[in-house]
């Protein structure tokens, strides 16, 4: 790995692909940047890869539901990076953190591009940035993934599984929910991604698509309205997926008073608070409306303090 050197909150530095520091505006106190090495990719379901890179610095930082930006080094077109929530750190032989994986979905130019990558290839990343899910204290954990909005929900049960630690330094998990249902839709069984990783944690996971090839048939906030109605119902929600999705499940855990965090994955353009491409409209304490980052004071944001109309 090169250029990796911190980006700090009263002056954050960012290393350019040369080497040459140049400061931004920003609040990412423990973010770095560095062009890294491809170790493989893999396809998990139709258009959807599992990217792994070599950045041992950068994966030991990270928490569940942070994620980073990703661009070519070598490109200009894409110009901009793209950002990719982790989907998981991985180890080496040692048992030590050596890197990261993102899982995506292939819908434009920078994911068309990314699927052609293969060990070796350079990559320009940086991260971790966003505030990550709270640390898991329910005694009844929910995750809700819509589509590629999983991604952040292999991570965020490990850790609640305390089957792998996360950050610098490790946060610990004090009170780990005895329960965690994961409720996973897709439009049809093809798009089906990393269900074999999500079962290696033991979690209970209940599957829904669209068109009925596999689970149950129909929307996954059926099934968020099955476990709300159960005698033993989650009693925290953290959800992904598209916006209209995530909308219902916020209403839904509103109406079973159920507290409720939602990842946005609003489009980014710097991913570090430079460029206010990524706002959106928080409720305050006081009860006013005003706009926040996505990127610095998000990408997660409990569902009460969002605009959703
Ligand atoms: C915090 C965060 C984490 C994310 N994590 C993941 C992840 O783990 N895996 C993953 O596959 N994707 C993730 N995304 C979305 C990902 O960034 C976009 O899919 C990616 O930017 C598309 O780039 P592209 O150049 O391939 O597509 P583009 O050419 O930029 O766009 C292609 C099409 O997708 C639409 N589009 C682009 N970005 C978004 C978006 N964010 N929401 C809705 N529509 C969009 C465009 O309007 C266009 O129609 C995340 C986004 C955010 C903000
Ligand atoms: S993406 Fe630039 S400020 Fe959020």
């Amino acid at each position: 790995m090169t250029g990796c050197i911190p980006m700090t909150s009263s002056e954050t530095t960012i290393v350019s692909v040369e080497n040459t520091p140049v400061s931004l505006p920003g609040v990412v106190p423990l973010a770095q940047q560095a062009v890294v090495s491809v170790v493989e990719q893999v396809r998990l379901a139709r258009d959807t890869f599992r990217l792994r890179l070599d950045c041992a610095d950068i994966a030991r930082r990270a928490v569940p539901g942070q994620f980073f930006m990703i661009r070519s080094p070598d490109r200009t077109n894409p110009l901009l990076a793209r950002p990719f929530a982790l989907y998981d750190t991985f180890l080496n032989d040692a048992g030590d953190v050596a890197g990261i994986d993102v899982v995506y979905l292939v819908v434009g130019k920078m994911t068309r591009l990314m699927s052609t990558w293969t060990a070796g290839d350079r990559v320009e990343i940086w991260g971790p940035l966003g505030n990550g899910f709270p640390v898991p204290t329910a005694e009844h954990l929910l995750l809700v993934g819509g589509g590629i909005g999983q991604t952040p929900f292999l991570a965020v049960a490990r850790e609640a599984r305390r089957l792998r630690c996360y950050g610098e330094p490790v946060r610990s998990v004090a009170d780990a929910p005895r329960t965690i249902t994961f409720c996973y839709g897709v439009r049809s069984a093809a798009y089906l991604a990393g269900v074999d990783d999500f079962a290696s944690t033991g979690i209970d996971i209940r599957l829904a698509t669209d068109d009925g090839t596999r689970g149950h048939h129909g929307f996954v906030t059926d099934l968020v309205a099955t476990a709300l109605q159960s005698s033993h119902r989650p009693d925290a929600i953290y959800c992904c997926g598209p916006e209209p999705m995530m909308h219902a499940v916020a209403k839904q855990a509103g109406q079973h008073n159920v507290a409720c965090w939602l990842s946005l994955e609003t489009p980014m353009a710097c991913g570090f608070g430079a460029c206010f491409s990524c706002v959106t409209r928080v409720k305050q304490d006081d009860g006013e409306w005003d706009y926040r980052r996505v990127c610095v004071e998000g990408p997660i944001f409990p569902a009460r303090q969002l605009a959703l109309d």
